[in-house]
């Protein structure tokens, strides 16, 4: 980050005053900061508050003579090496789609030439909008980066997604952005427009209020898929297991434990374009909880387990059945056979099949893909690398689809 200028517009939301943290870790990693303030921003954080923290004088008004004449605004657009939206405002969002320039804010974002990344901060109901959603679907086409909104309470009082990404997620993904991480060959935007639900991590099954029934499954490759389906263009929803991973940057996540609130959040989630079950999902959870702590007896304990719901099958013979359906198999033998099986019992459209004993926790992966027309096996690559090369490949297949 060292010596990298980050132009940082702060819009006007309640979620203002996490730029202030923001702006200060920034300058710990000797990033330089250029704020630029709209109106709105004015009423939630003060200009003395940003100037105090930044190394540069606080920008806000298109039509000042003395900045004008020491730096003109499309000059400063053009001076950062990253362009920042944080709080993006759904008004903020809603300038850039459609490409109005009335305050200074809104001008710079349209006279860079450099890569934005906007932090969405609004009530749920503003965010789930049809017409903030269009906006949405048109800056990822347009390649605009997006990291968050997070799922959680609101300062209104409701809880849904809209929250502001904290600090430190919204740094991570300016590293990324910075990094040029953001444009690992992907072909354009092959997911522009679409709706993504994925699920990733492991589920656990409660046993006490200790000890529950859980697998070793990392969702690196879950996440991994997210990530890139966002990248892609996809508005994405992330449904994890308990995992020791950062939420992807530009992904509505939501959290469970369980495989029952895994299909609850995923069938909430619906409908969508593409569904893509990456997680592992206990196929059996215990037919009952123990309210205390099981004590050790002289007898071994009995578990009695009953079946979990099979999130991926119920998604696939649902009335909103996503267009494409895309199921995981970990396999210890018979990869092929098995993967080709799961296609048919499921009813999905594609199975990605890997090795369980080679691919789980590894940042590596070797898949092959099933679908009914055949198979097709991939070299081993990292895994952020079979997610790209995985969405491009769904894109390829939802576009054909479309074209018969
Ligand atoms: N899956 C699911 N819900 C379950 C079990 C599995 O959604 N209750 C999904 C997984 O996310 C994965 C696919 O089904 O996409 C296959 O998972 P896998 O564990 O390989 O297969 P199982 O269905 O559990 O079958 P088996 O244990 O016989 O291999």
């Amino acid at each position: 980050m060292k010596g990298k200028r980050i132009l940082l517009v702060i819009g006007g939301g309640i979620a203002a005053y996490k730029v202030l943290e923001l702006i200060r870790r920034l300058r710990e990693q000797d990033a330089s900061v250029c704020p630029v303030m709209t109106k709105a921003a004015r009423e939630f954080v003060t200009l003395l508050s940003v100037a105090a923290l930044s190394d540069s004088r606080v920008f806000d008004n298109l039509f000042s003579l003395t900045d004008e004449t020491e730096i003109g605004h499309i000059e400063l657009s053009r001076a950062a090496d990253l362009v920042v939206v944080a709080p993006a405002t759904a008004d903020l969002l809603a300038k850039l789609a459609h490409g109005l320039a009335d305050d200074l804010a809104s001008t710079l974002l349209l006279a860079t030439d450099k890569k934005i990344l906007v932090a969405p901060a609004m009530n749920v109901r503003m965010w789930e909008n049809p017409a903030t959603r269009r906006n949405v679907a048109s800056l990822r086409h347009d390649g605009v980066l997006f990291v968050g909104p997070e799922v959680g309470d609101m300062a209104c009082g409701e809880y849904g997604a809209g929250r502001m990404s904290e600090p430190a997620a919204i740094l991570a993904a300016i590293e990324d952005a910075l990094r040029g991480d953001t444009r690992i060959a992907l072909p354009g935007q092959p997911l522009a427009g679409r709706r993504v639900i994925v699920t990733s991590g492991p589920t656990r099954e409660p046993i006490d209020p200790l000890r529950y029934l859980g697998n070793a499954s990392s969702g690196k490759q879950g996440h991994a898929i997210a990530a890139a389906a966002a990248r892609a263009g996809a508005e994405v929803v992330l449904v994890s297991g308990p995992v020791a991973l950062p939420d992807p940057a530009g992904v509505v996540t939501h959290h469970v434990t369980t495989a029952a609130e895994m299909l609850a959040a995923v069938e909430a989630a619906l409908p969508a374009d593409l569904f893509v079950a990456a997680a592992a999902v206990a196929d059996w959870r215990g037919a009952e909880v123990a309210p205390q702590k099981l004590k050790k007896g002289a007898q071994a304990p009995v578990l009695r387990l009953v079946k979990n719901p099979d999130i991926l099958a119920r998604v696939a013979q649902s009335p909103a059945r996503p267009r494409l359906v895309v199921g995981f198999a970990a396999e210890t033998e018979n990869l092929i056979d098995n993967a080709r099986a799961k296609l048919a019992a499921k009813g999905c459209d594609v199975i990605v099949a890997n090795d369980a004993g080679e691919a789980v926790g590894q940042d590596e992966n070797q898949v092959t893909i099933a679908t009914r027309g055949g198979t097709e096996t991939w070299p081993r690559m990292r895994k952020d690398h079979v997610a790209l090369k995985l969405v491009a490949y769904l894109g390829k297949l939802m576009e054909a689809d479309r074209a018969q």
